[in-house]
């Protein structure tokens, strides 16, 4: 019986963080394929005490329910092999919860290494055997854990320029030679380089990590990496080294770059320091004795080595006549180099970085190069893309090579540079002149499809460069095709998008002088996101950054971190730190933020109340409805009265909305008092709302733009008599005012798929994320496009703001390709997938779509066609869950789920009728329905 069983249901372990992470399963088969990660798998360091584990099922049973679950924590896997939870025996409890279970064991301890397993108990009473091992270790929890000190040089050194507008900074090189006479049983190294660093023991890097740790909001907090060096030191002479570079710690543009634009932008970030590390490394021997080896004035340091300059913006160089062979190897003779200095902390607090690194994560080569002038070479990467180039070249010694990197190209084939703004973005490389020399930069990235390169020996082959993508390495979780090739194109744009705008935090854009962590951008986007990733990490940490950013006075930055200061106390842009933290609870089924950030976020509630809002109404307005599509091509903001919404709308709508949300999480957090404020603010801002913006006559909000009347609609503002007037006015603006076109900017973009959608009018949405011509994201594709553009008309307009890389345009229309075409949504009161809702939109010619989205349960597929005029769906609910799920057919006679009648079909329940829809509830397993759409 128990081998039945244990065939029956195998059990996925994995562990989510307190603090800054949701769902990180840990073992190999949650994570697909080439995608695995170790920090992912068997999390190191983190700072949490109580953390949260998760498990997924891959039973494949029909109607499949764990019923009870029993957890053990072992301090070695040999005790857990023994089935001994000395750190934790949670005993058998009855539930169904299998995600975000609170750790209740011994207090874990700093630097601890734990092990644990999970078995479960279905319905039907049958017991699984143990799932794999896995494990966790934890950070260093208190400030007394830190040995190392704060080590580097506060000032400039040779060849430095801090005091320019283009800064210069050179790579810092940091070792210490340590002989280790006994034999090494384990070995943790705990590090925090900033702005980038990279260690090295024996000469080798440790981990496959780029540009760590993740950023921060310096100099309040930094985080740290843990690594497992156990195997990297050896009995006898060992030898430890830091690489330094400067990220966003060291000021990218430390002087004001002004930039003339509208109303004369200056571009000024914050610096912080010099580089600086701190770091060590804990040894345990095999006789139970212990070391520790910590950054201290023991180590050396020098900057005289080939990493020149490293600016994010403007690129590295790399002279690989100065390389300093062997310098993290034992026995190298640093004589010359200096002693390391005690310097000012790099930040006031230290924590443990619970998003996964960023790494190479793909490799992309050329499709065509050519010479446009003599010995200047293009190269086309076929992809707008974001990471680097790998440099392969043979030459003579001091031959330097340069790169330089584009979005597009200018029409006599120049790179254009224009979008670029003040950012050099040039990577040089000077050879050593010994064989094929291979390179790629290391603390700079660029957003590009073309490459110029200039300097090269002879001509380069399409081999010469490789493209090696870089971004956070964050779990896949979505697939998604359907019958119609401008969607699928469009899809595959934004998951390019999306993913070269993960880097540690989301940024606006990965190419220009900017690549900041705007808020507004990413609110909505966010959710969409997370269909394709598993963003959770990276958001929950993006919260905390966002917290971290915060003034004492409540106020919350357009940009977090602020490495660009701006606190202008608009409403749009921070309203992002709320509606996250609503999605990470929706998708994820993560309490967590809007338990920690509460108070932070009633706190900017109550200041912006106080400071923008008289008589239920909010004025104040940064942003406007962002880059709406101007009707002149060339321009970037329309000066078009009928495509601009009144931006006290925006604001007292989003504020509007906010008070719901901040209800729910007051609800959530057992505080009834705010939940009746709240829901008080929110009736008495609607009654001004109305009374203030509705006009009764037209059934429009102030000019009837279709970004008043859908967000008024979307947010449950409008008076439910009047909400399908309202409607009509809005689909009316779209189809005749704008002719069938997009006519929002960022904000009404969040909201209007799905009104269109929810509303009854699928066909008009999928009008408009068809259309080929302007305006539109088809528009884009057909324009060439590989990824997302930062304005509608981003091929004509003024290169001053034009990106090729930004992701807030998508809107809501990610979530609409999942939630409405492919019907895979989160049941929102029982969020993180626990309970689903499968409802597809067949809309116009759309033939087929197929998705899986991978939820904290595991896969969800829906599988949809149309053929002679049936209706088939394959779907699969994952283990643990249920779905009710809406199937489109006139009559429960005309829906089948296999061979028979889907009513009488095994873990099937029809719940009746809605909508043109039969309704049923099913349980896990994979389901085939069909049903008679056309008689
Ligand atoms: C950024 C946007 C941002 C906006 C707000 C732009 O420069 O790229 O993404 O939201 O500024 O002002």
């Amino acid at each position: 019986m128990l081998s039945k069983t244990l065939k029956l249901l195998g059990v996925c372990a994995g562990i989510v963080y307190l603090l800054a992470g949701c769902r990180q399963y840990t073992t190999p088969q949650a994570v697909p394929e080439n995608l695995t990660c170790e920090y992912l798998k068997d999390p190191l360091g983190i700072d949490v005490i109580k953390p949260r584990l998760s498990w997924i099922s891959s039973s494949q049973t029909r109607g499949f329910m764990q019923h009870a679950y029993r957890i053990l924590v072992s301090s070695s896997i040999n005790k857990l092999n023994k089935d001994a939870g000395d750190i934790w025996d949670s005993g058998k409890i009855e539930s169904d919860s299998s995600i975000n279970i609170r750790y209740n064991g011994m207090p874990l301890q700093s630097g601890g290494r734990y092990f644990w397993k999970v078995k479960l108990w279905n319905n039907t009473g049958e017991e699984s055997g143990w799932s794999s091992v896995a494990t966790w270790s934890v950070g260093l929890l208190d400030t007394s854990d830190w040995k190392g000190k704060w080590i580097g040089n506060d000032e400039p050194m040779p060849g430095d320029n801090v005091n320019a507008v283009y800064t210069r900074v050179s790579a810092r090189y940091l070792r210490k030679d340590f002989a280790s006479l006994k034999k090494v049983k384990a070995a943790t190294a705990y590090l925090c380089g900033l702005g980038l660093s990279e260690l090295y023991i024996n000469g080798k890097k440790i981990g496959d990590a780029v540009l760590s740790p993740a950023l921060a909001e310096y100099p309040k907090r930094a985080w740290y990496t843990t690594y497992d060096v156990t195997n990297d030191i050896k009995q006898g002479r060992n030898a430890f080294g830091i690489l330094l570079g400067n990220g966003r710690f060291v000021g990218v543009r430390v002087k004001p770059v002004p930039v003339y634009y509208d109303n004369n932008f200056i571009t000024k970030l914050t610096h912080y320091g010099m580089p600086k590390a701190i770091g060590q490394i804990a040894i345990e021997y095999t006789d139970g004795t212990h070391q520790t080896i910590y950054t201290d004035t023991d180590w050396k340091l020098t900057n005289q080595g080939p990493i020149i300059t490293n600016n994010e913006f403007d690129g590295e160089e790399y002279d690989a006549t100065k390389e300093l062979t062997g310098w993290s190897e034992a026995g190298y003779n640093d004589k010359e180099w200096q002693n390391a200095r005690h310097v000012k902390p790099g930040a006031l607090q230290l924590s443990a970085q619970m998003t996964p690194p960023i790494k190479v994560m793909n490799k992309v080569k050329p499709i065509a190069v050519f010479e446009r002038a003599p010995g200047v070479f293009i190269f086309d990467m076929g992809q707008n893309m974001v990471g680097w180039v790998n440099l392969k070249v043979q030459g003579k010694r001091g031959q330097k090579v340069a790169m330089r990197f584009a979005e597009v190209l200018k029409p006599d084939s120049n790179l254009n540079l224009a979008p670029i703004r003040t950012a050099k973005v040039t990577d040089a490389y000077t050879l050593k002149g010994i064989g094929i020399e291979s390179w790629q930069p290391r603390f700079v990235y660029h957003g590009f499809r073309y490459v110029e390169v200039r300097g090269y020996p002879g001509k380069p082959s399409l081999d010469a460069i490789t493209g090696m993508v870089v971004h956070d390495a964050l779990e896949e979780g979505g697939t998604f095709v359907t019958s119609n090739a401008v969607i699928n194109k469009i899809f595959n744009n934004a998951k390019w998008g999306i993913k070269g705008n993960y880097r540690s935090i989301p940024t606006d854009c990965p190419q220009r002088d900017e690549r900041q962590g705007w808020l507004g951008d990413r609110a909505t986007g966010s959710r969409g996101e997370s269909y394709l990733f598993n963003n959770a990490p990276l958001y929950a940490k993006w919260l905390r950054d966002i917290n971290d950013a915060q003034t004492d006075s409540g106020s919350i930055p357009d940009v977090a971190p602020s490495y660009w200061q701006l606190n202008t106390d608009n409403i749009t842009w921070p309203a992002a730190y709320i509606i996250i933290a609503n999605m990470l609870y929706e998708q994820f089924g993560n309490r967590e933020p809007l338990i920690q950030h509460y108070a932070s976020m009633n706190k900017w509630m109550d200041f912006i109340r106080n400071k923008r809002m008289t008589n239920y109404i909010i004025e104040f307005d940064q942003y406007g409805d962002w880059c709406v599509p101007p009707d002149d091509p060339s321009i970037i903001m329309s000066k078009d009265p009928k495509r601009k919404s009144d931006g006290a709308v925006l604001s007292t709508a989003y504020y509007y909305h906010l008070c719901g949300i901040m209800e729910r999480f007051a609800r959530l957090n057992n505080n009834m008092k705010d939940a009746g404020e709240y829901a008080n603010l929110q009736a008495n801002i609607k009654k001004a709302y109305n009374a203030r913006f509705f006009d009764i006559k037209r059934n429009a909000y102030t000019n009837n733009t279709a970004t008043t009347n859908g967000l008024s609609l979307f947010f449950g503002l409008t008076p439910g008599k009047s909400r399908q007037a309202v409607f009509n006015n809005m689909v009316n603006t779209t189809m005749r005012d704008f002719n069938g076109h997009v006519s929002t900017g960022l904000i009404g973009v969040q909201f209007l798929m799905r009104t269109l959608t929810h509303m009854g009018r699928p066909d008009v949405a999928y009008k408009l994320a068809t259309n080929k011509d302007y305006p539109g994201w088809g528009y884009m594709v057909e324009n060439g496009a590989t990824t997302i553009w930062e304005l509608w008309n981003g091929n004509t307009a003024d290169p001053f703001m034009n990106s090729g890389n930004h992701v807030m345009l998508l809107g809501d229309l990610v979530i609409w390709y999942f939630e409405d075409l492919a019907g895979i949504k989160p049941d929102a009161n029982t969020p993180g997938f626990k309970k689903i809702i499968m409802k597809p939109t067949p809309v116009a010619d759309l033939t087929f779509v197929k998705a899986s989205h991978k939820s904290p349960y595991g896969w969800i597929r829906s599988e949809w066609e149309i053929k002679n005029g049936s209706f088939t769906w394959n779907i699969t609910v994952p283990a643990n869950t249920t779905a009710k799920i809406y199937v489109p057919a006139k009559s429960e006679e005309d829906v089948y789920e296999g061979s028979g009648r889907a009513s009488k079909a095994d873990g099937v329940k029809l719940l009746g009728a809605e909508g043109g829809r039969v309704v049923y509830e099913v349980g896990a397993g994979s389901y085939k329905f069909s049903a008679v759409i056309k008689k």
